[in-house]
């Protein structure tokens, strides 16, 4: 349900609106990948015809097949949303089709550790002469407050060769409604792998850059997710998302700092956290780990870091925490450098299965992923190593790896020196793996509860 209502829209708005009320809408969404998948399937559930974007042929022509390309997405929900009229495309000329435009690209970090805008901007470049009059367009991509109105929307604007101007309420702005175009930004707050909260139960924050845009940004959310929290300008809604994964990066570091404490001092933090988490008020559980990974909580607050520059305004917390979580991998390879020492082994040659790749638990998702970086550094120091993943038959090569390696077989564990758990999969039946191994080397406290003097927590 929406939170609230304007007295009175513009007859383009009007248009799109019922069109929106009466599920004639097409919605187009843009960048099929773990954000704008899903969302093109809530859509197509609530019975919207969905025209997807992308640049990557080969996804379009698997999903215009009916695959998936996402694990925990089935074909079967990819076929039952092309019976609502989803269809996927490269050609940006298509983009007329379309009553709204959600825009769903990467937003990561350049090799200098700033914002890498390139995906936003091509997309506005693309869509720019193709846009017409009445159309929504929401930026959902993870990105600096500011980013909406001072990149995106000067490309529409500039580049749409028929004079439309986004619906705006800045003085002197007033153009004729029939030239107008409406933008808003809406974070995406799905939390990857986490079935707990269904996605249409994730209140939706909107920003709309008029009371006209987020209105229809409210009208067309409402039909998918079950509250919409409107936020009073597109940087508030950019600035949400962002507090909410600098909140989570900071209390993670502040849990992974307090871990290397209590290793010192022989407390058990799985106890500790445990134990604090049954404070009804005030207190909210964060784990530690072998360092951060995805797409979003190691990047997003440095979005932010680099924006609050121009404010001359360095974020100390923010830095902080992305030193603390970045040192974990090291601590990992020194654990597990230790762990061998204790045996009389040297980690120079030692054989070790690193066991879960994936960035977090139950994820098919690589992405800035802790291991990557840990098998990096094992074999820096010429240990031989291995991997196991059920969501990763191999790693190739990303943006920030080369690794080109098969995943290893579960079947003789005895062979490695050591095994090192990285990514707790609940698949694992991690007493059989203790059993079977020579030392277990453990990041993710997923042998609980189970007694061997085989297991080195870290
Ligand atoms: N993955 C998450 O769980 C998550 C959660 C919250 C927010 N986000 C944010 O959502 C945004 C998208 O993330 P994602 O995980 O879906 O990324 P992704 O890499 O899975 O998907 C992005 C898609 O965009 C496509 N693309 C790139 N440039 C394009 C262009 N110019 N035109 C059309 N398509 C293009 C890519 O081919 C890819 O399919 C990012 O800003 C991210 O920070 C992601």
């Amino acid at each position: 349900m929406s939170e609230a209502i304007i007295p009175s829209i513009s007859p383009a708005a009007a248009q799109i609106m019922t069109r929106l009320q009466d599920r004639q809408a097409r919605i187009g969404i843009i960048g099929l990948g773990y954000v704008g998948l899903p969302l093109t399937l809530l859509f197509s559930e609530a019975r919207f015809s969905v025209l997807g974007f992308d640049v990557d042929q080969a996804k379009v022509d698997t999903l215009n097949g009916g695959g998936s390309y996402i694990y925990r997405i089935l074909p079967a929900e990819i076929q039952q949303a092309q019976k609502a009229g989803f269809e996927a495309t490269t050609d940006y000329s298509r983009i007329a089709e379309v009553d709204t435009i959600v825009i769903c690209v990467p937003t990561p970090l350049n090799e200098y550790h700033e914002p890498d805008l390139s995906f936003i901007e091509a997309t506005g470049h693309a869509i720019a002469p193709n846009l017409r009059a009445g159309q929504l367009v929401v930026l959902e991509s993870t990105t600096y407050p500011g980013t909406t109105e001072e990149v995106l929307l000067p490309i529409l604007e500039k580049e749409n060769g028929a004079s439309l101007r986004a619906a705006s309420t800045t003085p002197g702005s007033m153009v004729d409604p029939a030239h107008h175009f409406f933008i808003a930004f809406s974070p995406e707050r799905e939390d990857p792998g986490n079935t707990s909260v269904a996605r249409r139960d994730i209140p939706k924050v909107v920003g709309g850059l008029d009371p006209q845009a987020a209105e229809l940004a409210a009208a067309m959310y409402g039909a998918i997710f079950n509250r919409v929290v409107r936020v009073s300008t597109p940087a508030a809604a950019e600035m949400t998302k962002l507090l909410e994964n600098i909140y989570r990066c900071v209390n993670i570091a502040l849990v992974n700092e307090l871990k290397l404490l209590c290793l010192r001092m022989g407390i058990d933090i799985w106890e500790v956290v445990g134990a604090a988490a049954t404070k009804p008020f005030g207190f909210q559980p964060f784990y530690p780990g072998p360092g951060l990974g995805g797409h979003c909580i190691p990047v997003d607050p440095f979005y932010l870091s680099w924006k609050a520059k121009e404010f001359d305004f360095r974020t100390r917390f923010i830095e902080l925490a992305g030193e603390i979580n970045t040192s974990m991998p090291y601590h990992v390879l020194a654990a597990v450098s230790r762990a061998l020492n204790q045996r009389k082994k040297a980690l120079n040659g030692a054989k070790i299965l690193v066991l879960g790749v994936a960035y977090k638990r139950d994820v098919d998702d690589l992405r800035e992923s802790p291991a990557l970086t840990i098998i990096e550094l094992l074999q820096h120091e010429s240990a031989e190593v291995s991997y196991h993943d059920p969501y990763f038959p191999k790693i190739g090569k990303g943006r920030k790896y080369d690794l080109q390696m098969t995943c290893a077989s579960l079947d003789h564990l005895g062979q490695y020196d050591c095994v090192l758990i990285i990514t707790d999969h609940s698949d694992y039946d991690y007493e059989t793996i203790v059993n079977q191994s020579q030392l277990v080397v453990d990041t993710r406290n997923a042998t609980r509860g189970i007694a061997s003097d085989k297991i080195v927590h870290c």
